[in-house]
């Protein structure tokens, strides 16, 4: 529980997110918390405010601004929004985060109303644990932090980042239902390359180039110690960094602390689900496949290193597996004769042929998995998919980049090219697809399957350090939960009509994977699933709270 003040009253207490209930503050409530004559006569029950607030929201033209109100109301009444967003996910996820929140983010400055978690920034260098200990809640169990370094495909956005933090959180409540008082979401501002932004008169952040790598380490290091001075035990999870930051800050810390990256591992991890579900569809082991990778950043290093877990996991011997991956980045082709290489590419380097021409690439490697992770809308041509196809009875292609017109092709496209046989997830979702009278629904490999269920196994388990195998039983944990009628409509996701079932599922694989590892610090429970179901969030008015 939390140490938030509970003896607030009358006006504070209607201007307390946490505490306050609006009209459905009961008589009694009113008469003894000072609340008379400052609400209207009608009593609400949440149901009623939610119905009120749906009507506000619905007419609503455009999503961004749906997504203000809804921040809005997370401003003015916690529980409301809370009971909002998890009465029907589906609806609301895509406006809390993306694709909506890629428009919050481009015009964040100029919709900034007030603020939401914290603002760090590098001139509070040697100070952090000071600023950090000015957040009200002692009791933190999460913090996602980014530099706003890169921003969903936006690339470089610093403070415009700031929604990212608070929209990632308020999905682990939204859809795992983790409480949303031990979550702080923090944009740690280190400057911006956009020089756009920086001469943008509303922009909210330090109008400052980012330092060199080697100084946001030393920024970083602080702050990492500061959060674990200041909120023991606490995870932090990275989310939207330039990817030599993010995969750079992940190896130096996930030994040393409770941390990981959604970008990285999240990714790497909804992705494998994905793909696992393809090939249970296909029949086939994930040991035999030959994977190519459009882009090579966080998100594609990510991946192959999960993959190659997973192959190893299957039989096969780390370097024999590494052979199974290859990588095409902006300068092509990631081969033997390759001098810009990071180590993290490096040990995908093989010995092909030179190129810089995609479809050629596909026809020199002959993949049966192709993975889009390039921030290049359209890059999956026409030639590609064919090429593809050539070798390979039902290609598996996963165009992940986002938002939407980033996506390397657009699952129409791929069912197309591919006569109807392409098993296709894309990073947002895309419509159905009807060809030649079959209907296809194209997987969506959205992270929220995967980093709210670590997020909730975490909080119950409180283990000591994250390794990449609990995203391993995670992907796995996502993909036995599709169903034989949904695989037949081309799903390779759980579908999104009870999300918070799903993710408490697939807590719990990841949940026995911790405690089986003799990770958790917490008495392992007899039956894991009810004992987290038992200590989830409820978006309900409870008694005990005001
Ligand atoms: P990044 O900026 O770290 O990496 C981008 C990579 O693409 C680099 O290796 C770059 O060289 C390469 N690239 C750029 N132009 C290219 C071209 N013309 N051909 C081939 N490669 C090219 O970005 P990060 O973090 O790896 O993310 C990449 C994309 O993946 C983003 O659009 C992001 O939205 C998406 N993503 C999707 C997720 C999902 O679907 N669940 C989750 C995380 C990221």
């Amino acid at each position: 529980m939390t140490t938030r003040d509970v003896s607030l009253e009358g006006a504070a207490l209607l201007s307390d997110p946490v505490h306050n209930r609006g009209t459905a503050f009961t008589e009694e409530e009113r008469s003894t918390r000072y609340l008379e004559g400052l609400l209207p006569a009608a009593f609400d029950d949440l149901s009623m405010q939610i119905k009120r607030g749906l009507g506000h929201l619905s007419p609503k033209p455009t999503a961004l601004e749906q997504y203000i109100y809804l921040q809005d109301l997370c401003d003015r009444n916690e529980t409301l929004f809370y009971a909002t967003l998890m009465s029907d996910p589906a609806r609301f996820v895509p406006i809390v985060y993306d694709p909506t929140i890629a428009d919050a983010c481009l015009t964040y400055g100029h919709i900034y109303r007030r603020p939401q978690g914290m603002y760090v920034n590098k001139r509070m260098k040697g100070r952090f644990a000071a600023v950090l200990a000015n957040w009200p809640v002692k009791d933190i169990r999460f913090i996602c932090v980014s530099s706003g370094g890169r921003i969903l495909g936006l690339g470089d956005i610093g403070a415009n980042g700031a929604p990212i933090p608070i929209g990632k959180l308020q999905l682990y409540t939204g859809c795992a239902a983790v409480p949303p008082d031990c979550l702080l979401p923090i944009h740690l501002d280190i400057g911006t390359t956009n020089a756009a932004l920086r001469a943008d008169p509303l922009y909210t952040g330090l109008r400052d180039e980012p330092p060199s790598p080697e100084e946001v380490d030393v920024l970083v290091d602080e702050f990492m110690a500061a959060a674990n001075q200041v909120f023991p035990g606490v995870c932090v999870h990275f989310e939207d960094w330039k990817g030599s930051d993010a995969i750079r800050l992940l190896e130096r810390y996930k030994d040393k602390y409770l941390v990981y990256n959604d970008d990285i591992q999240g990714t790497a991890s909804v992705t494998l689900a994905g793909l696992t579900t393809a090939l249970q569809i296909k029949n086939e082991r994930l040991a035999d496949q030959t994977v190519l990778f459009a882009g090579a950043g966080s998100a594609g290093i990510g991946i192959a290193n999960i993959i190659v877990e997973a192959m190893v996991d299957e039989g096969r011997s780390r370097e024999d597996a590494r052979k199974r991956v290859t990588l095409f980045d902006i300068n092509g082709l990631i081969e033997a004769s390759r001098t810009d290489l990071s180590p993290s590419q490096a040990v995908y380097a093989h010995d092909l042929k030179p190129t810089r021409d995609l479809a050629e690439a596909v026809a020199q490697v002959k993949p049966t998995i192709l993975i889009g992770v390039s921030t290049v809308g359209g890059l999956f041509t026409e030639a590609v998919v064919r090429n593809m196809a050539k070798k390979v009875d039902r290609p598996i292609i996963f165009p992940l980049s986002n938002p939407t017109d980033k996506a390397e092709c657009t699952p129409e496209q791929a069912y197309l090219w591919t006569d109807g046989k392409a098993l296709v997830a894309a990073g947002v979702q895309f419509p159905d697809v009807t060809l030649d009278g079959k209907t296809f629904r194209p997987g969506q490999a959205n992270n929220f399957y995967i980093f709210p269920a670590i997020g909730l196994a975490v909080y119950a388990t409180r283990p000591k350090r994250i390794d990449d195998r609990m995203f391993i039983a995670a992907a796995r944990g996502s993909a036995d939960q599709v169903s034989q009628s949904d695989r037949d409509k081309g799903m390779l996701f759980p579908p999104q009509d009870d999300i918070l079932e799903a993710e408490i599922t697939t807590a719990s694989r990841v949940a026995e994977y911790i405690f089986e590892q003799g990770q958790g610090t917490v008495d392992r429970p007899d039956d894991i699933r009810a004992w987290i179901k038992a200590m989830i969030y409820k978006p309900v008015y409870d008694a005990g709270r005001t």
